[in-house]
């Protein structure tokens, strides 16, 4: 059965671009760009070319290579604007001018000063004149959730018949609740007329956090299009996550049986390239794309993990671009996870030798946060020398005598135990039984 496309606009070199410490020079846009094309995106959106000579050259040498994605580039509605962006976009096989205009009352009273009939009018006439330009015109209602109804309804209309393709439809401030975001979408298509010729399109600031759960609620509702950026970058509190959208349609195809042209195994490297580019980092628990995306550090978690990564992953590291799954070994980490990543290191260990290993583990690990492999070598070091010779009482072990040196830094921190004698393991192996035993295993 064939599944409705979802058209994936990515705007992180507009949109996100505007973010605080978010800008980026023609080189890395054009490098950016590149990595959206890998990506699968369909609509590039590259810049706003009226606002400086910066966007307008990334606009122009994103239109002359990257051949492949429809390249849109942002315009108000006025003459000037729209002349420029489509002067930027000469050079592209696929253009499109995106056109915008507040219709709030907040908006028309406050910022722009016109009452609704002249926005009205001066919609319509940008649509005209950029139609008169480029076939592919996207007109965008800015603050549409903040619009009285019947009014946004009236300018959707006239922007289709004044010949905008696409309708966008911003929740500019963020400001929507999913059920209202879809409730609109559905409205706009009951009473506009022609909208059925049209692509409506979502586009979710993330103010409370709702940003992707709103524009799936669009897209249930009968919108195309999607307009997110990577890591959702964007003004304020960023816009809908690119790759929370195509992840959630993919992992949950039940619920949204759409398809998009995102290849998904191009999703963390493109997190990365933008993470490097503007030197911004991915927080670290950011869904699919933070360093904490897959990584397991509960004993049970990472226990389940190893006997079967579907106990507490939805989806595979792999499917996103992450190369593997992370067990990251801290002091919630259990034996399972401890006994693989000896075994890893080329120290195999038998169940009871492991729990002389995970004592020591379990005292280092409270120290630090996470116990890297150079620490676990040196703590398996030991051990395998603690056990070929008795130590006499109160000896101090290797890194002890360095932690007594006195260092702080995080390499002396593994000079862990000192003299203290070696706290008991609340659960050894010994009092386990059975299935109980199977489960704490992995505490
Ligand atoms: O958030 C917004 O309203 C916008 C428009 C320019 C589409 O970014
Ligand atoms: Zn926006």
């Amino acid at each position: 059965m064939d599944r409705p496309r979802i058209t994936i606009f990515d705007t992180t070199l507009r949109d996100g671009e505007q973010s605080p410490g978010c800008s980026m020079n023609v080189q890395e846009k054009l490098r950016l760009a590149q990595q959206l094309d890998r990506l699968g995106v369909d609509v590039i959106e590259a810049g706003f070319p009226i606002a400086s000579d910066g966007d307008f050259e990334a606009v122009q040498r994103i239109s002359a290579s990257v051949r492949r994605p429809i390249i849109a580039g942002l315009a108000r509605a006025c003459k000037g604007d729209i002349d420029r962006a489509w002067e930027s976009l000469q050079g592209a096989a696929r253009p499109r001018i995106h056109v915008f205009l507040a219709t709030s009352d907040i908006h028309l009273k406050y910022k722009l000063r016109i009452s609704r009939e002249q926005c009205l009018e001066q919609a319509c006439e940008a649509v005209r004149h950029a139609k008169s330009l480029c076939a592919d015109v996207e007109f965008s209602p800015e603050d549409a959730t903040r619009t009285e109804v019947s009014f946004l309804c009236q300018v959707v209309e006239a922007v289709i018949a004044a010949g905008a393709t696409t309708v966008n439809i911003p929740d500019t401030v963020g400001y929507s609740m999913p059920e209202e975001y879809g409730q609109l979408i559905r409205t706009l298509r009951e009473k506009v007329a022609g909208i059925e010729k049209v692509t409506i399109s979502t586009h979710c600031h993330n103010d409370l956090g709702l940003a992707v759960a709103n524009s799936l609620a669009g897209v249930q509702e009968g919108a195309r299009q999607v307009e997110c950026t990577i890591n959702g970058i964007g003004e304020r509190a960023g816009n809908a996550s690119l790759e929370e959208i195509a992840m959630a349609m993919r992992v949950r195809r039940d619920r949204y049986p759409y398809e998009t042209g995102i290849v998904s195994e191009q999703l963390y490297p493109s997190s990365q390239t933008l993470a490097e580019i503007t030197r911004v980092p991915v927080q670290p628990n950011k869904a699919i794309t933070g360093r904490n995306a897959f990584a397991h550090e509960a004993g049970i978690h990472q226990d389940g993990i190893l006997k079967n990564p579907l106990t507490y992953e939805i989806m595979t590291p792999q499917s996103v671009g992450v190369p593997d799954s992370r067990l990251v070994l801290g002091k919630h980490s259990g034996r399972h996870a401890l006994a693989l990543r000896c075994e890893q290191l080329g120290h195999p260990f038998e169940r009871r030798e492991l729990d002389e290993v995970y004592r020591k583990f379990v005292v280092l690990a409270d120290r630090i946060k996470k116990v890297q492999d150079c620490h676990l070598l040196e703590l398996i070091q030991d051990v395998k020398t603690a056990a070929k010779k008795i130590p006499p009482a109160g000896a101090a072990l290797p890194f002890a005598r360095a932690a007594a040196a006195g260092s702080a830094s995080e390499s002396h921190l593994l000079s862990f135990p000192a003299p203290a004698p070696a706290p008991r393991v609340p659960v050894t192996l010994g009092e386990h039984h059975g299935e109980q035993e199977e489960y704490l295993w992995g505490v």
